[in-house]
């Protein structure tokens, strides 16, 4: 069998931002494959969180890929500005910009991997001219805007119709588009959630609100990851 590789994303939006620092270095050690950085603009969506500067702050602390998740409209002017402050991954609401294809193109020509992300309610028809473009999906599985919300459960068929999609488009060779998964994932559903198709999980509250966060959250880490495995395609 051919096991996909499992990614944990924490998303820092649950950390303890008077010690951001400190948070996205526990997480590292603790075996995190990246960081996820959600930027809200109180505009798109109704919080307003974390911009490029904090994202430079952040960069020296780990060496695990920063994923940027842009809850923001407009999308393109904050494209150069995430790169430049050391992302390595731009993903967008493609209703919060007007030109989707060159929005992927921008955060490409930047050096960055490019992600589309699909709220609950957004259909799959944005994905027919865009794969080429893409090397990640991201499927809401909590309307954005703030952590600590309950998991949508018809995400899990969503979330099936994009692996079917993804697994019968053809690449000229490298990586395969990641599918990624953010909202109310944890240990007692990330299972369901792996089996459904997702190979990379975004978990907030999860990681920062575990009980045993104290010690590091390795032991968070450790179950989330076991779990997600077990139903590794
Ligand atoms: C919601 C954000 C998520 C959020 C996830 O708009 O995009 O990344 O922080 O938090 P939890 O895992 O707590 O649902
Ligand atoms: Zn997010």
């Amino acid at each position: 069998m051919n096991i996909a590789p499992i990614r944990i994303a924490p998303s820092i939006l649950s950390a303890d931002f008077s010690q951001l620092g400190e948070e996205v270095r526990a997480i590292e050690a603790a075996g995190a494959d990246l960081v996820h950085f959600d930027v809200m603009d109180n505009h798109y969506v109704p919080n307003l969180t974390i911009g490029p500067l904090v994202c430079e702050a952040i960069r020296p602390h780990v060496s695990i890929p920063i994923d940027v998740h842009l809850m923001v409209e407009p999308v393109d002017a904050l494209v150069p500005m995430f790169a430049k402050a050391g992302a390595n991954i731009i993903s967008f609401h493609p209703e919060a910009s007007r030109h989707v294809d060159r929005t992927l193109g921008l955060i490409r020509d930047h050096g960055c991997r490019a992600g589309l992300v699909l709220n609950p309610a957004t259909p799959l028809g944005v994905l027919d001219h865009t794969l080429d473009k893409l090397d990640l999906v991201l499927l809401m599985s909590v309307n954005p805007g703030f952590g600590g919300q309950k998991f949508i459960d018809s995400t899990l068929d969503k979330l099936q119709q994009v692996r079917a999609r993804i697994d019968s488009h053809l690449r000229d060779g490298g990586e395969p588009i990641w599918l990624e998964v953010d909202g109310g994932v944890n240990a007692g559903n990330i299972a369901d959630i792996a089996r459904a198709g997702a190979d990379t999980f975004v978990a907030g509250s999860a990681v920062f609100g575990a009980p045993d966060a104290g010690g590091g959250y390795r032991t968070i880490m450790q179950r989330l990851r076991d779990e997600a495995t077990k139903f590794a395609r």
